[in-house]
């Protein structure tokens, strides 16, 4: 008996749905390189690890990194590539300011090409990296799926449409995570990273200033905090190189301390802040505040399911010989 075309195309259809779903859920594996490059976690690990020891904040560098690549493109290692002069890749977009732990991954990656040429991607040394500044950093280790390809394209203004800006609220915040298949309570766990790192004036300080017709200062903002902000931050004449540490209390130690700055009201960014201003975010952070082990496997968890924004894998992408240029 035939079928009609209608019917041809719902089997079509179904197998689609089957078959590109159920193979998508475990496209990156654990031990990926076990047979090809077995020592590929380890080296990455012991790079971080030396960066780290000589300067704590590169951690937060590294975790950020990984954020920006995930956010644009995918995690395809994109945020890596140089601009051209046509073209402005992802590391030049205004979002990529402070930036930083390129080096540490470019020489993983030199050390890796010398022990197995052509085997592991600089994205998933990205993810590697990531997951190695969270543990060093004093919070939870966590199996990194990998398997991921390296992209061919860059593109500083996909960057900017694609990472959330620091004055956006709860509302805008969810919407950008929605738009990479992340949900509201996994946008809270991951901000938690704001628990260690640094940020440059320029990305809080409207709410030092001329915030509103009734206030100068953001009247979310703790004021003692906001004291001191402007001390370091003035209105004229701010250097463009000062940094403060997002989370002032433990800034280089992955903790629950940046949740319970949301509960005094010293969240750095409006991003963090507006957690606040929701019920059903402000019961998260207050939850997390009170329940570290909660927070840490929770955030392992999105930090797994970031890692597998838009991934290339098979014989999408390639391997990059250099992290920096495409082959
Ligand atoms: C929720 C939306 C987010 C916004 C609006 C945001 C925004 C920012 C901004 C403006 C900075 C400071 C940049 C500067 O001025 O130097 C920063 C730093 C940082 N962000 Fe986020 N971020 C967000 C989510 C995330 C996520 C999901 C992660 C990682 C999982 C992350 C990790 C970091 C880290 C570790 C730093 C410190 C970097 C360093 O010290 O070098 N952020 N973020
Ligand atoms: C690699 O080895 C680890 C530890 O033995 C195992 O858990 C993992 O499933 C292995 N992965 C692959 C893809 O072989
Ligand atoms: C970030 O972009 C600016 C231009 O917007 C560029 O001057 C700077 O070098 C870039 N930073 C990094 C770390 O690449
Ligand atoms: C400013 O104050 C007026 C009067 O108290 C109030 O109606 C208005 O909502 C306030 N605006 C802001 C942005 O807080
Ligand atoms: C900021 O840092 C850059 C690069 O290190 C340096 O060239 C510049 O002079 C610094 N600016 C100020 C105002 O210190
Ligand atoms: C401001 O922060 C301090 C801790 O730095 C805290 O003791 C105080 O209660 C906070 N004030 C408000 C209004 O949240």
């Amino acid at each position: 008996m035939a079928f009609t075309i209608t019917q041809k195309l719902v089997f079509l259809a179904l197998y689609f749905c089957f078959f590109a779903q159920g193979s998508k859920a475990d496209l990156l594996k654990v031990g990926f390189y076990n047979t090809t490059c077995a020592q590929a976690e380890a080296i990455v690990r012991e790079e971080v690890s030396k960066a780290v020891a000589s300067d704590p904040g590169l951690a937060a560098g590294l975790l950020r990194l990984h954020f920006h690549d995930c956010f644009v493109r995918g995690c395809d290692a994109s945020i890596m590539l140089v601009s051209y002069p046509w073209n402005q890749a992802e590391i030049d977009a205004i979002p990529n300011k402070s930036l930083r732990g390129f080096e540490i991954i470019w020489y993983a990656k030199w050390r890796l090409e010398q022990v197995c040429k052509g085997i592991v991607s600089c994205a998933d040394i990205l993810a590697f990296a990531a997951r190695d500044s969270v543990a060093l950093s004093g919070g939870i280790t966590y199996a990194v799926p990998s398997g991921r390809r390296d992209g061919r394209t860059s593109s500083a203004s996909e960057a900017l449409q694609n990472l959330p800006p620091p004055f956006g609220d709860v509302n805008r915040i969810t919407q950008m995570f929605a738009n990479k298949g992340l949900t509201q309570d996994e946008m809270v766990t991951l901000s938690g990273a704001h628990t260690i790192g640094q940020s440059h004036c320029s990305s809080f300080s409207s709410r030092l200033y001329n915030f509103s017709p009734n206030s100068s200062t953001d009247p979310t903002l703790n004021s003692t905090l906001a004291s001191q902000l402007i001390q370091k931050c003035p209105q004229s004449n701010t250097n463009p190189n000062t940094t403060v540490s997002i989370d002032p209390v433990t800034p280089n130690t992955f903790d629950v301390k940046y949740y319970q700055n949301l509960l005094s009201n010293n969240g750095l960014f409006t991003s963090d802040q507006t957690l606040m201003s929701s019920s059903a975010t402000s019961s998260l952070v207050t939850q997390y505040a009170q329940n570290s082990q909660t927070f840490m496997s929770k955030f392992a968890a999105a930090m797994i399911k970031m890692g597998n924004i838009d991934v290339l894998t098979g014989t999408n992408g390639e391997i990059r010989t250099w992290c920096h240029v495409t082959n």
